[in-house]
């Protein structure tokens, strides 16, 4: 289980607010009791913070707002001590306009770093991410440049091997270090058309989500072999946001570019058990055929918490039961254990251009005014509630949710057929989703009901299965009887 970190609202410790490397090593324990095998840090590098450290000015430094390399090198080093390994974030599609790389390019249209980036006398019409044009004239030498984000976004131009020996460079620094991993940030991104050309009129998403060009593949594969040429296992995890699954899959596919890649589309599903079948249904269609499986997330850095889009606690507990038990490897966005809701972000504390504020609150350590911050007032508004629904009130009471993922993923670590097996989806009554795992000998069943109304799953009544674990922690250890109540999701392990 992966464990995705944003790393300014995790833990601060020198008293600026933001969250910090030495917040996080202090925190290792915890992970460790959770049953974190590996974390995801959002980008630390040095940024001028215009996307809050996705446009990064230098890929070999830390920002002094997190701390320096020495502290990412302790906690390197203690969250290998414990077993954790440690992928951190790369954005390789574009750096900040304050990158020395982009200030050079800028600077004159036959400066030699000119096209490292991507300029045009004429813009097309591809949309930005968050809102107006991919495109920015730059007074001084009469050009426009290219940025699928934010003007201080420019995107790189890894046609040129110039940039993608740079940037391959800046991975072999951080594998020196000795990090697990990467998460690679916009990978559909890297390569565009060469000519360019217009979107389709019409079409409502930013040019990112569609840029989906063959080239990027080879770029991935020179990726991997830096990754694969240092010894131990290093992986490579990418947000190719293409939101189908079945191009999502030429990324993974013949084993030499990601490792990994997220689906998103069980993220942007409603509470549906129909929707969640067909989502399952796809992945293993599109995944099976090529050796790869899916990577699930119901929360990031970019989204409302599932929390909130689903409304309940009830549901975000059977969330969790689903999010650890299906094929595939699952991502758990820091606080979804505390079932932490989106924060209320009033308008003049409104930082993110991408709207994003809300789901990235600091989290709360205890039920104390700073709640284990060294300040009481960080960076963003605390999430509401967490009076009571903090680390430390939820780890003294059992019955928390934060126990149960803990159960969850103790659940998971020690069956194969949950780690590894393969999925059986199951008939089931409307409403409710079943499934089988199954990997040698051991054999796990999921059963859950997305409706308010009690449900129940036909010939289960015969006491074959035991209820290992409850979303609600009812019944546990006992046969389980085939009713389910409303939001129930249980986890099934053989009489
Ligand atoms: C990815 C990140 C997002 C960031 C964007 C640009 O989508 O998850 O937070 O704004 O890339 O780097």
């Amino acid at each position: 289980m992966f464990y995705l970190i944003y790393t300014r609202s995790f833990l601060d410790t020198d008293g600026d607010g933001v969250g910090d490397l030495e917040g996080i090593r202090r925190r290792l324990d915890y992970l460790a009791w959770l049953g974190v095998d590996a974390l995801w840090l959002c980008p630390f590098y040095p940024s001028p913070m215009a996307d809050f450290g996705y446009d990064v000015s230098d890929y070999t430094g830390v920002d002094p707002t997190y701390g320096t390399l020495a502290a990412f090198d302790r906690l390197l080093a203690d969250a290998h001590q414990r077993g954790i390994r440690v992928l951190i974030d790369w954005v390789p599609n574009h750096t900040s306009d304050q990158h020395p790389w982009f200030v050079e390019a800028r600077s004159s249209r036959d400066n030699p770093k000119r096209d490292w980036y991507v300029w045009r006398d004429q813009p097309n019409n591809w949309k930005a991410a968050f809102g107006g044009d991919t495109w920015t004239f730059d007074d001084a030498t009469g050009q426009w440049y290219l940025h699928l984000f934010l003007p201080g976004q420019p995107d790189l131009d890894w046609r040129n091997p110039q940039v993608s020996e740079a940037m391959l460079d800046t991975l072999r620094f951080w594998l020196d270090r000795g990090v697990d991993g990467f998460r690679i940030d916009v990978v559909q991104g890297l390569t565009k058309d060469p000519d360019l050309p217009d979107d389709p009129p019409g079409l409502v998403l930013p040019h990112c989500a569609v840029n989906d060009c063959t080239d990027t593949h080879d770029v991935l594969r020179g990726i991997r072999r830096v990754a694969d040429s240092y010894e131990g296992e290093r992986a490579l995890v990418g947000e190719v946001y293409l939101l189908s699954t079945r191009r999502v899959a030429r990324y993974l596919a013949q084993g030499d570019q990601l490792h990994l890649a997220f689906d998103f589309t069980l993220l942007y599903a409603p509470w549906d058990a129909a929707a969640w079948r067909h989502r399952l249904r796809r992945a293993a269609e599109e995944l099976d055929p090529i050796g790869a499986w899916p990577t699930w997330n119901l929360s990031n850095l970019d989204n409302p918490r599932h929390r909130t889009r689903y409304g309940t606690e009830a549901r975000a507990r059977a969330a969790a039961v689903l999010l650890l038990t299906v094929r595939g490897t699952p991502f758990v966005y820091y606080g979804e254990e505390l079932g932490l809701e989106d924060a209320t972000v009033p308008a003049d504390r409104v930082l993110d251009p991408g709207g994003r504020d809300a789901c990235r609150a600091p989290f709360p350590w205890d039920g104390g005014p700073g709640h284990g911050w060294p300040v009481d007032d960080p960076w963003l508004p605390w999430p509401p509630d967490t009076g009571t629904r903090n680390a430390a009130a939820l780890t003294a009471d059992g019955s928390s949710i934060l126990h149960l993922y803990r159960r969850l993923i103790e659940a998971r670590r020690a069956s194969p057929a949950l780690r590894d097996g393969g999925q059986r989806i199951l008939e089931s009554p409307d409403g409710v989703l079943a499934f089988e795992r199954g990997e040698g000998d051991d054999r796990r069943r999921v059963v859950a009901n997305f409706t308010s109304d009690p449900a129940r799953m036909e010939g289960d009544d015969g006491g074959s299965w035991v209820v290992e674990v409850a979303a609600d922690g009812a019944a546990e250890g006992r046969p389980f009887d085939g009713c389910l109540g409303p939001d129930a999701a249980i986890l099934l392990r053989p009489a």
